[in-house]
């Protein structure tokens, strides 16, 4: 028995729904534990394509059970969406998923006042995902956030949710000057218990549901959201998200204590993307960076935009695996560097008075003028796409999947070379 975190160890989309969905084959339950529908997770399973953005990547596995943790903020109107999607893809989410009761609820005025917040910082976007994900963090921590425990069709309730758009309300009006309509109280709370109701089946207190499944012996498998350099705390401040992405969040977002936990995978693409703004040293604005997106098909799952792409950087990796305490790395996209002569690795950086650093300064200004200091490896120049056993890699991929072990001091056990599920390397199990 095995309980392993999976997470990105960059700045998101490192292919984290597609190696859930694969280990769910061995996990009786799925914990996601931070984050909202900012998140994208795509599974490629035959011809069907899921992208899933609350929902657990382990749902399309008939035995297993998918659990939103209590460090969730949830769009109710998102999850019912994605819940009747799923159903008409074929997968009844009925029975197998559980939604923490202790979840906050993403309330339609922090998507306006995400919007709002954005417009009004000049020259310092975050390029958030629009989903209202920090300020339904704010409220949540601020204490006036709402939990789907405190649901119900009263007076009282009724009250409070009509404070909190009024409140709102006046922030968006003169505060932010926001010009658009404000909200409507009565339609907000008439909406909100509706969303109540629907969604009530789903809802149980997840950390009794978790705790019996271990004393069941079942495997859990906790899949975050992001990565780590969108880590409230140890991510690019402020081009960060809201939520602890790392492995700690696991255990105070899925209501689990760390003595529980075995293993942590962090989830790496063999090079490096970023959608949004925020520092990003070995970024590519040539012709190698195009080719990466065109050959890695690098656009955002949940908002479409183009994603930013670079080079590997193992100094990114090194925190990652400290702050984390990653026992495993799972490289994926290798074969998207296929059509490579050359191929590079940074391993530290320099700043403008020469000074050198083999970790991303804290200094948001200091992280901006960070030149990456390289290592160039020879490119493989033939096809792994699909590839299932190590040994049929060409010799220069192992190569590099072996100088990234080299470098970072950790084995990879996986390795991707495909979307669809059976397009990967399993050098040594996870459970
Ligand atoms: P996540 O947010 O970490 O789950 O990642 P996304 O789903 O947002 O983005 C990863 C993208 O890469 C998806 O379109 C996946 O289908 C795709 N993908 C995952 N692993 C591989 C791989 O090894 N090779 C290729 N070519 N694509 C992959
Ligand atoms: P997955 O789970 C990549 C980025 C946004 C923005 C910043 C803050 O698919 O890897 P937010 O809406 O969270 O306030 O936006 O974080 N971001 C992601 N980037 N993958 C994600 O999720 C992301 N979720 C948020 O682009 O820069
Ligand atoms: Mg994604």
């Amino acid at each position: 028995m095995s309980n392993v975190i999976v997470l990105g160890s960059q700045w998101g989309d490192e292919g984290k729904g597609k190696i859930v969905d694969l280990l769910s084959e061995q996990a009786g339950t799925i914990i996601r534990f931070q984050g909202g529908n900012n998140a994208g997770h795509t599974v490629m399973v035959g011809d069907k394509t899921y992208i899933l953005h609350l929902v657990p990547s382990g749902i399309l596995h008939d035995d297993t059970k998918s659990v939103i943790g209590n460090g969730l903020v949830v769009d109710p109107k998102a999850l019912l969406k994605e819940i009747n999607d799923l159903k008409s893809m074929g997968i009844d989410c009925r029975g197998k998923l559980f939604i923490s009761d202790a979840a906050n609820l993403i309330m339609p005025y922090h998507k306006l006042l995400d919007g709002a917040r954005e417009a009004r910082r000049k020259g310092t976007k975050i390029g958030t995902t629009g989903r209202g994900i920090g300020p339904a963090y704010e409220d949540k921590v601020a204490r006036t956030g709402i939990r789907f425990a405190d649901i119900e069709d009263t007076p009282a309730f009724k009250e409070k949710v009509d404070l909190l758009v009024n409140d709102k309300n006046l922030i968006l009006k003169h505060v932010l000057e926001h010009s658009g309509p404000l909200l409507d109280s009565d339609q907000v709370y008439r909406e909100l218990i509706g969303f109540g109701k629907e969604l009530s089946p789903f809802v149980c207190d997840t950390s009794e549901l978790v705790a019996e499944e271990l004393k069941q012996g079942q495997n859990l498998l906790f899949e975050g959201a992001q990565g780590t350099f969108l880590d409230i705390d140890h991510g690019t401040y402020p081009f960060v998200t809201s939520s602890n992405t790392v492995a700690g969040g696991a255990c105070s977002g899925g209501g689990i204590g760390p003595t529980q936990i075995d293993r942590v995978a962090g989830i790496t693409k063999a090079y490096t993307t970023r959608v949004g703004e925020g520092p990003f040293p070995t970024e590519l604005f040539d012709e190698t960076g195009e080719l990466l997106a065109k050959e890695g098909h690098e656009f955002g799952a949940t908002t479409g935009r183009p994603r930013r792409c670079g080079w590997f950087d193992a100094c990114l990796l090194k925190k990652a695996i400290r702050v984390n305490g990653i026992t495993d790395l799972v490289v994926t996209k290798l074969d998207v560097l296929d059509k490579l002569e050359t191929i590079k690795i940074c391993t530290s950086y320099q700043d403008k008075a020469g000074n050198s650093y083999d970790s991303l300064p804290s200094k948001q200004s200091l992280q901006k003028e960070l030149t990456p200091v390289y290592e160039e490896v020879a490119g493989w120049k033939s096809r792994t796409s699909g590839i299932t056993a190590y040994d049929e890699l060409p010799e220069q991929a192992r190569k590099y999947i072996e100088r990234l072990e080299k470098i970072l001091g950790v084995p990879a056990c996986i390795v991707s070379t495909g979307p669809k599920r059976d397009e990967t390397i399993i050098r040594k199990s996870l459970f």
